[in-house]
């Protein structure tokens, strides 16, 4: 498999997923709304034919009456069209149970307790995939290669992690289609970690 993507590996949220307002106070005016909004002539501060005075002339056409809107529903995000933070808790916590025992992982993680950094790639993958920005709040901007740098990533510990998150993605049950959209991207992100021959 390739790995042109051009798109860093944590950079917000996949292009492929639109992320419109969720509530319909910021969403765009429909056509119905532009329609009963446009300026007719005459009633502008600076007037129209009848010199700014705006007085309902008898002989002016009948507005334009506003067409019925159809708004599209805001679009759902990846994050919750895979089942919301409840999914991403699971693939998490199921990824770190086999870190644990992980002969090759294990001895990277620099913290006794597995807990904070379980916390931290479950934020990032929410915040990714359009969900709340957590990560960001409590992190700051995730420069994911940066901060691999100080872990020697190479084939034996990318495949390592690769083989530990396929476990924990086979155990969500996702539909075919997410699924694959998920792996991918965990494939392609893994691969763009290494940082050794
Ligand atoms: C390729 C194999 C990988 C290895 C061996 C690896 C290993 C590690 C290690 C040892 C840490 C430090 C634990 C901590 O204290 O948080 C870490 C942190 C982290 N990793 Fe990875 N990682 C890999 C790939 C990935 C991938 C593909 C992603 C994202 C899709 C990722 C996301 C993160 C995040 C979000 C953190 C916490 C960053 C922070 O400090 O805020 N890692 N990783």
């Amino acid at each position: 498999m390739g790995h042109a993507r051009q798109r860093p590996a944590d950079s917000p949220g996949p292009a492929l997923i639109p992320r419109l307002p969720r509530t319909g106070a910021r969403r765009a005016a429909t056509a119905g709304e532009l329609a009963s909004a446009r300026i007719r002539p005459g009633s502008g501060p600076a007037g129209g034919q009848n010199g700014g005075v705006n007085q309902p002339s008898p002989a002016q056409p009948t507005p334009p009456r506003p067409i019925p809107s159809f708004s599209a529903p805001p679009a759902e995000t990846f994050f919750e069209a895979v089942g919301g933070e409840e999914t991403f808790r699971r693939l998490v916590a199921r990824f770190y149970e086999g870190v644990a025992t992980d002969p090759v992982l294990r001895p990277l993680y620099p913290e006794e307790d597995l807990g904070p950094a379980e916390e931290r790639l479950r934020l990032f993958l929410i915040q990714y995939w359009g969900g709340p920005a957590t990560y960001h709040e409590k992190r700051g901007h995730p420069r994911l290669r940066m901060r691999h740098v100080p872990f020697a990533i190479g084939p034996a510990e990318r495949d390592a992690w690769i083989t530990q998150m396929r476990a924990a993605v086979d155990s969500l049950e996702l539909p075919a289609e997410q699924e694959t959209t998920l792996w991918d991207y965990l494939v392609y992100a893994a691969h763009s970690m290494q940082n050794r021959a």
